[in-house]
């Protein structure tokens, strides 16, 4: 049995100061969550994130890293800097990233690769674009995105990941993929971890749908046979929203 996992991705939202309140509010409404919980914030609002969180179920997460340990690499984060402050947890090739930074399915990989090494467990997002769907090519891209990504990764630390299947097409949108669909999406990655890794990583790995996951929508995805959880962005950015999501079984 694979435990839920659920992660906010704030993206580019709130202060530290908002992040303290944010975490103040949420803490006593997560406590009893019966999944993992996370928030991916800013990287300004780490310190205060972790600070707020401690003691709790609430794990705070990153929004990238870079894939090298050091160097002149202005602007950028390392694992080990992430890992030193806190956090658990960091989100890597989200469409965002991929779409206005230019990071590509070979980059994705070492950032997972860095993350992994320096104990963290990085949140891998795949996922098809509108065009990509339209055109029959959804299975043929989520297979390759998931193995480029998992190059070099053992079977047993497949098993420890956590990818999330974010159709672009879906992503603040309003759109969300069906049940249905999303359901197919991780069956589709899951067969390809299976190809690549073997049973027991495909059993064990967690993948998370996200794409305007939201409190009236999360109950008929998360019954789904193959979602493990979610990434949540819009209705993450108010802790009673999320509350509500973490919270999909009530
Ligand atoms: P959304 O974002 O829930 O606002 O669609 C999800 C994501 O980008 O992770």
């Amino acid at each position: 049995m694979r435990k839920a996992i659920i992660a906010g991705n704030w993206k580019m939202n709130k202060t530290p100061s908002e992040t303290t309140e944010f975490v103040r509010e949420l803490l006593p409404l997560a406590e009893n969550a019966e999944c993992d919980v996370v928030i991916c914030v800013p990287a300004i609002c780490i310190p205060a994130a972790v600070e707020a969180a401690k003691g709790s179920n609430v794990k705070v997460g990153a929004q990238n890293v870079h894939f090298k340990d050091s160097g002149a690499y202005t602007g950028e984060l390392s694992a080990a800097m992430l890992k030193d402050a806190g956090v658990e947890y960091v989100i890597v090739g989200h469409s965002e990233r991929r779409q206005y930074f230019n990071e590509s399915d070979e980059t994705v990989n070492l950032r997972a690769q860095a993350a992994f090494k320096a104990g963290l467990t990085p949140i891998i997002c795949v996922g098809e674009s509108k065009e990509q769907r339209e055109k029959g090519y959804t299975k043929a891209l989520l297979e390759y995105q998931t193995n480029i990504a998992l190059e070099g990764f053992e079977a047993q630390d497949v098993a420890k990941l956590v990818i999330a299947y974010e159709p672009v097409w879906a992503i603040g949108t309003g759109l969300t993929a069906t049940d249905e669909q999303a359901n197919e999406g991780i069956g589709i990655i899951r067969r390809a971890i299976e190809n690549k890794f073997g049973k027991e990583a495909s059993d064990k790995v967690r993948i998370q749908y996200g794409g305007s996951m939201k409190p009236s929508n999360v109950k008929g995805l998360m019954a789904q046979s193959e979602i493990d959880g979610g990434l949540i962005g819009g209705a993450s950015l108010k802790a009673e929203d999320f509350s509500k999501v973490i919270h999909y079984g009530k």
